[in-house]
């Protein structure tokens, strides 16, 4: 069974997404710790409902961002962890941390990559007059949301949209999308080949196995 480490700063909707999945049985995998820099976020709560351990790491404590990197290290090997999610983790990971994981570190994004990096994605769609956006799981590579492309599910601006609006109904996407992803991997069915990701869809509805609305 795989063993996972998320790492969040936030509410932490998209860990409470993958425990769902998980206690349903539709993930063969394990969260052996949560990881959060934000002392009292919503994730560090969920994980302790859930039963999951948990550790705080605020960045604040470290002089450097490397002290940090290795303090979170440390606690992924501890905990015998074999694929890092980046479930709304606010702190970039430097290049030596990023370059251990390899090809097991997974971000989940705001928007349909390459289009929208970094923050505010939301915001950077709406300003752009964007009538279609989404979300992305990626690999992470050590630029800002530019590692190769794992799974995306797409999402309407409609007129009135704001900030907020566009925000819920990304979110209900990345709920489906990430433990979609998670999911496959731990049947090891994502495989990293260059730049690319190749998924392993024999046997299985692509559609279904990706979460994609039908039309
Ligand atoms: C998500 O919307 C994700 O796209 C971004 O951060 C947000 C985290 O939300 N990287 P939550 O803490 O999982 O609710």
């Amino acid at each position: 069974m795989l063993s996972l480490g998320v790492l969040a700063s936030g509410t932490g909707t998209n860990l409470a997404s993958l425990i769902e999945a998980i206690e349903a049985g539709r993930i063969d995998a394990r969260i052996a710790v949560v990881i959060c820099n934000v002392p009292g976020a919503g994730a560090l709560e969920k994980a302790k409902a859930a039963g999951i351990p948990t550790v705080c790491i605020p960045h604040r404590e470290h002089a450097s961002r490397e002290a940090f990197d290795a303090a979170v290290q440390a606690e992924l090997e501890r905990h015998g962890v074999e694929l890092v999610v980046l479930a709304g983790f606010m702190r970039i990971l430097g290049s030596a941390f990023v370059r251990s994981w390899h090809g097991r570190l997974l971000n989940v994004h705001p928007s349909l990559l390459p289009a929208f990096p970094g923050f505010a994605a939301h915001k950077q769609a709406l300003d752009a007059g964007a009538r279609i956006t989404g979300c992305t799981v990626h690999l992470v590579d050590e630029g800002t949301d530019t590692g190769p492309i794992v799974a995306q599910a797409a999402v309407p601006i409609l007129p009135g949209d704001d900030e907020a609006t566009l925000h819920q109904r990304i979110q209900r996407q990345e709920h489906q999308l990430l433990p979609a992803v998670v999911g496959l991997f731990a049947q090891g069915r994502v495989r990293l080949e260059g730049r690319k990701v190749h998924l392993d869809l024999d046997g299985l509805d692509p559609d279904a196995a990706l979460q994609v609305p039908r039309a």
